[in-house]
């Protein structure tokens, strides 16, 4: 937690969010979670996806759209690939404070308080700027809604109507060679569409057609903001935070005994759980008999973030031991926080490589122990930025210094998150043409 100096202004903010309505509201909080329940029971894939950190300076609609409609592609990819409901979850509208390894930075000598997220601090490299204010959480808060009255606008208001896969596409093609592929698809989805309007489904008798589900989620990490947003809920009399939809424990922040599980245990959205390389079964079950007590499915997410180099080793006995408690989880992969090093030319970056490694691994586990593997959770935006090396366009150590706008970690640029979205694709029929010979051998016999 940021030390604020001034404990009145901090008070006074908290006072104000409090009274400030709700971003979300309970009753999605809760068809989200019966929708992660399906994915839990094998039917469905959580999509969640989005900036490291947002940003003050980089708050434009054309970000938010740019976000809004990777994701969007990335999902029209899974469905038709993996033929089952993706569930569609943006790291957006509340994802602006950042844990981090150290607590200072070394400029030239100079030590100053580390870039905690735009709610917390300034990312100038300067005392004023990296001391902790308060105001900065209404700040956010605003930034929030109105990102989310935006995405809600998008979501039901006919840009994300599947009339529209072609455009969706356009500025890309010629340019990313995923984009191709995906004209191909589009091209396939306008026929079936034309073929469902002949059989009388339209957007008019299925406004699934027209308009889609989006949910936000982000980390729960600075306190003092998720309390204020805490409300109970008229229809149920239940608590739920009302700062986003889907709130997750960081890996930095998921010991049993510590202030953000002890808060995401009183809240009653689905919730996530990050599993990095450090966390032992049996630290696993407590954490699940805290924030899950009664099993209830959908309400909780294990996000594991091994590193491709260690998913073989270390994923394993967590699944095992899920299985053997018969607990109820949805299992997602985030390929990013595991795979995080530093280019010959100084940039923290991830390799595009190693990302899809872990993905293909944690894949290779879940079909190994008989698990759904139930999600990605990947850091990326819409626009054409040089942080992941590698991938369809290339992307040397060297170029990297050419657009790498992110203020925290390295995101996939559109091209390779539309990659990624093939290979997962492509991974979910596998499985699929698997669980279809094994139920019409058993049906045979
Ligand atoms: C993040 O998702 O930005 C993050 C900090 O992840 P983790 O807690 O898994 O390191
Ligand atoms: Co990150």
């Amino acid at each position: 937690m940021p030390v604020y100096e001034d404990q009145a202004a901090l008070d006074a903010v908290e006072r104000r969010l409090a009274k400030y309505p709700p971003l979300v509201f309970a009753g999605e909080a809760r068809s989200l979670q019966a929708s992660l329940a399906r994915v839990a029971a094998g039917d469905g894939f959580v999509l969640q996806g989005g900036d490291c950190a947002e940003s003050f300076a980089e708050f434009h609609p054309d970000k938010i759209r740019d976000t809004f409609r990777i994701m969007l592609q990335m999902a029209v990819v899974l469905t038709y690939g993996g033929a089952m409901p993706v569930v569609k979850l943006g790291r957006v509208a509340g994802q602006f404070a950042k844990p981090r390894s150290s607590a200072v930075e070394v400029v030239d000598g100079l030590e100053l308080p580390s870039y905690r997220g735009d709610i917390i601090n300034g990312f100038e490299f300067e005392p004023a700027a990296r001391r902790p204010d308060p105001s900065r959480m209404l700040d956010a808060y605003h930034q929030a809604a109105a990102t989310l009255n935006l995405l809600r606008a998008f979501s039901q208001g006919g840009y994300a109507d599947l009339h529209e896969v072609h455009r969706w596409n356009l500025g890309f093609v010629g340019r990313v060679p995923a984009a191709e592929r995906y004209q191909d698809l589009a091209q396939r989805i306008d026929e079936t569409l034309q073929f469902m309007a002949a059989c009388g489904i339209t957007a008019a008798t299925s406004p699934q057609i027209r308009e889609t589900e989006f949910h936000t989620s982000h980390e729960a990490l600075l306190l003092p903001y998720e309390q204020a947003m805490t409300r109970i809920d008229s229809t149920s009399g239940e608590w739920y935070d009302v700062s986003a939809h889907f709130l997750w424990i960081g890996d930095r922040t998921r010991q049993i005994d510590g202030a953000h599980v002890e808060f995401l245990r009183g809240v009653r959205n689905p919730i996530g759980l990050k599993c990095g390389p450090g966390l032992s079964p049996d630290d696993l079950i407590r954490l699940i008999d805290v924030l899950n007590p009664d099993d209830r499915p959908g309400r909780l997410t294990l996000i594991t973030r091994m590193g491709a180099d260690k998913v073989g080793s270390h994923l394993p006995p967590l699944v095992r031991r899920v299985q053997a408690e018969g607990r109820t989880v949805v299992w997602s992969c985030d390929p990013m926080h595991g795979n995080t090093v530093k280019s010959a030319t100084g940039y923290k970056t991830r390799p595009f490589d190693r990302i899809l490694l872990e993905v293909e691994r944690v894949f290779d586990v879940h079909r190994a122990e008989g698990t759904h593997p139930g999600g990605i959770h990947v850091e990326l935006t819409g626009e054409d930025v040089t942080e992941c090396t590698g991938g369809a366009q290339a992307i040397t150590d060297h170029a990297l210094s050419e657009r790498y706008h992110t203020a925290c970690d390295p995101r996939l640029n559109a091209s390779q998150a539309l990659e990624m979205a093939f290979l997962v694709a492509a991974k979910l029929k596998e499985d699929r043409a698997d669980r279809d010979r094994a139920r019409r051998l058993a049906a045979a016999e």
